[in-house]
């Protein structure tokens, strides 16, 4: 047995027991004729402790133990065998703090050279360092508790949904490519020379097929990838929690994902949600957040100001614009000039856009002073105070634009950046929502044509099934996504099973029958035998334990991730392949143009 207990087990009441640890060293600290050695393992931090001087009746041995221990390197693996003794000097910051390993053995099972950075909780390792020692970085506890948030939450999703009677499957990794959505990562056929298998964007089809086998409740963990520019919440390859039901409506998958959040936050965050998530058009999101993700921790709602400033034309950037939009912060009117500029210069930058930011400042005896006092006057001033519902004290600040769409996106990311200023943004305050009624389709400019906004299978809102024929970029689906805090967790739909719909959504799309039937053939043929109304949702495993563990990327909470160029810089991929494998596979590579 190489060990009898682990290093975060011990407490007092193990004091005068013989115990055998095993771990790695953390560090040593020598003082005086006693060497202090932590030693860690997944669980916890024990200090050994080796004395210099033989204690009455030993021997010359325990000197040699102690010039061994002072041996002992940064993350050199150790077995120690010792005596419970409670410390003269408690660490409260550790659980095992109460006592210390009197050692009276200690063997070295393996050295190590020293590492790259230091293993503790505050690294002094970069990002990078980081990423290429990921092994190294996973024996830090802020990084393996997340690890181990995220098995707790796989075992109580396959609870929940073990409970409703979901059953899991597995589906293939190596598919057919879908032209929708993001890009496909593919992977060249040796045996079918020239041709490739696509890995999922998600097990859409797959899961809508086992709708037609009869599965009725079907769930997977499973992996998807996507070729797509990275963020902070996007990896190219992720964890959904992928889930479809048969003969349900909308409303019963909403019941019963908003059941399995609700279950998490309680096993997970010990967080009783009470009360039903509040429901919110995507129109209403688009127009009060400027975003079909609103982080709705606080209000600041738009408020339109078209209208108002229409009354007093003179000011030509209001005048012009399509859309003029305000949010108001409150207290804020304190902002000095260069904090002002600061924002200005915050929404102007290039990932933003905007051209300029209008400000009004609500004085203390009422009156509001603006960026724009020479365009209006007070009575329009005042107007804007009360449409804005602002108070003394308070600063209103103004977008405006010629694309009402893209200055609202602009008026999100101020709004946001005013929260976070604000300190309204707090990572242990939760607030979800369902965001329902999706835009059916939306227009591409680089496809020059509508695309499904969820995808191809969504379900029209019955009521707008009409508009199909006569205005089709203004149906509504019966689409919903989960959102939390500003995060889209997850998404899902009700899909068609009615052939002759598809068919028609198809051809809105663009696709001739003949590629509709090369590329959703199998799905298609598959409905003509009695396929089951059905509908589901995927939530985004990787997002949902960096919310629950307060992370800034879902990065931190998967063991291997890729960095922001989509690379493993651990296992040095995507590389290059040897000729020999490029021949097995029938594949030329072009020469990549600059
Ligand atoms: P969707 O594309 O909305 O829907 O994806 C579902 C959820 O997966 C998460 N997610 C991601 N997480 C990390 N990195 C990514 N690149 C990434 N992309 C998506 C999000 C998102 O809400 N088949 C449909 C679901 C359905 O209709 O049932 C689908 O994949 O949390």
């Amino acid at each position: 047995m190489y060990r009898t207990h682990t290093c975060g087990e011990l407490r007092l009441a193990n004091a005068g027991e013989i115990v055998t640890l095993a771990g790695w060293v953390q560090r040593t600290r020598k003082m005086g004729g006693m060497t202090f050695v932590d030693v860690r393992d997944r669980y916890g931090i024990t200090q050994i402790c080796f004395e210099e001087q033989p204690s009455e009746g030993q021997t010359d041995a325990c000197n040699t133990l102690f010039e061994q221990a002072n041996k002992l390197g940064r993350e050199y693996v150790i077995q120690v065998t010792g005596t419970v003794n409670e410390r003269s000097n408690k660490n409260k910051n550790l659980p095992t703090g109460d006592i210390e390993i009197i050692a009276s053995k200690l063997v070295v099972l393996n050295e190590s050279v020293t590492p790259p950075f230091t293993i503790e909780d505050q690294s002094d390792g970069g990002d990078d360092l980081r990423m290429k020692y990921r092994y190294l970085d996973l024996r830090r506890t802020p990084v393996r508790s997340n690890l181990e948030l995220r098995h707790k939450m796989t075992m109580e999703v396959r609870r929940y949904l073990d409970s409703l009677g979901f059953l899991e499957i597995e589906t293939p990794m190596l598919i057919g490519s879908t032209p929708e959505g993001a890009r496909d990562f593919v992977v060249p056929s040796r045996m079918n020379p020239g041709q490739f298998y696509a890995l999922p964007q998600s097990p859409q089809t797959l899961k809508q097929l086992l709708m037609v086998s009869g599965m009725d409740r079907y769930f997977q963990i499973v992996k998807c990838f996507r070729d797509e520019d990275l963020r902070a919440d996007r990896q190219p390859e992720f964890t959904q929690i992928d889930c479809e039901m048969s003969f349900v409506t909308q409303e019963d998958i909403l019941q019963t994902f908003e059941g399995m959040a609700k279950h998490l936050f309680k096993e997970l965050r010990g967080i009783e949600l009470k009360e039903a998530f509040p429901r919110m058009t995507w129109a209403d999101a688009m127009k009060y957040y400027g975003s079909d993700k609103p982080d709705t921790r606080f209000g600041m709602k738009f408020v339109e100001l078209k209208d108002l400033f229409a009354q007093a034309p003179g000011f030509s950037v209001f005048d012009d614009a399509k859309y003029i939009g305000g949010i108001c912060a409150t207290g804020q009117a304190v902002y000095t000039r260069k904090q002002i500029d600061q924002l200005t210069d915050f929404v102007k930058r290039p990932q933003i856009g905007a051209k300029g930011m209008v400000y009004a400042r609500v004085q203390d005896d009422g009156s509001v002073k603006s960026s724009v006092d020479k365009f209006y006057d007070q009575n329009v001033l005042s107007a804007l105070k009360e449409k804005m519902n602002a108070q003394p004290g308070d600063l209103i600040l103004i977008l405006s634009g010629d694309d009402a769409m893209k200055t609202r996106k602009q008026l999100c990311e101020l709004r946001l950046e005013m929260g976070s200023r604000m300190g309204l943004r707090d990572k242990n305050q939760f607030s979800l929502l369902w965001v329902i009624d999706f835009p059916m389709f939306e227009w591409s400019e680089e496809e020059g044509r509508l695309m499904a906004t969820h995808h191809p299978f969504t379900h029209p809102k019955d009521e707008d099934i009409p508009l199909l024929d006569t205005d089709p970029a203004a149906v509504r689906a019966d689409a919903y996504d989960m959102v939390c805090n500003g995060v889209e967790v997850g998404g899902g739909s009700i899909r068609i099973h009615d052939p002759e719909l598809q068919d028609k959504m198809f051809r809105i799309l663009g696709f001739t029958e003949e590629r509709a039937q090369e590329q959703f053939g199998f799905l298609m043929n598959a409905f003509k035998y009695g396929a089951p109304p059905h509908g589901g949702l995927a939530y985004g495993l990787d997002r949902w334990v960096s919310l629950f563990a307060g992370l800034d990327s879902i990065r931190d909470c998967i063991a291997f991730p890729k960095n922001n160029s989509g690379r493993d810089v651990m296992l040095d991929a995507p590389a290059c392949l040897e000729q020999k494998q490029l021949d097995e596979l029938y594949l030329s590579l072009k020469p990549v143009e600059n």
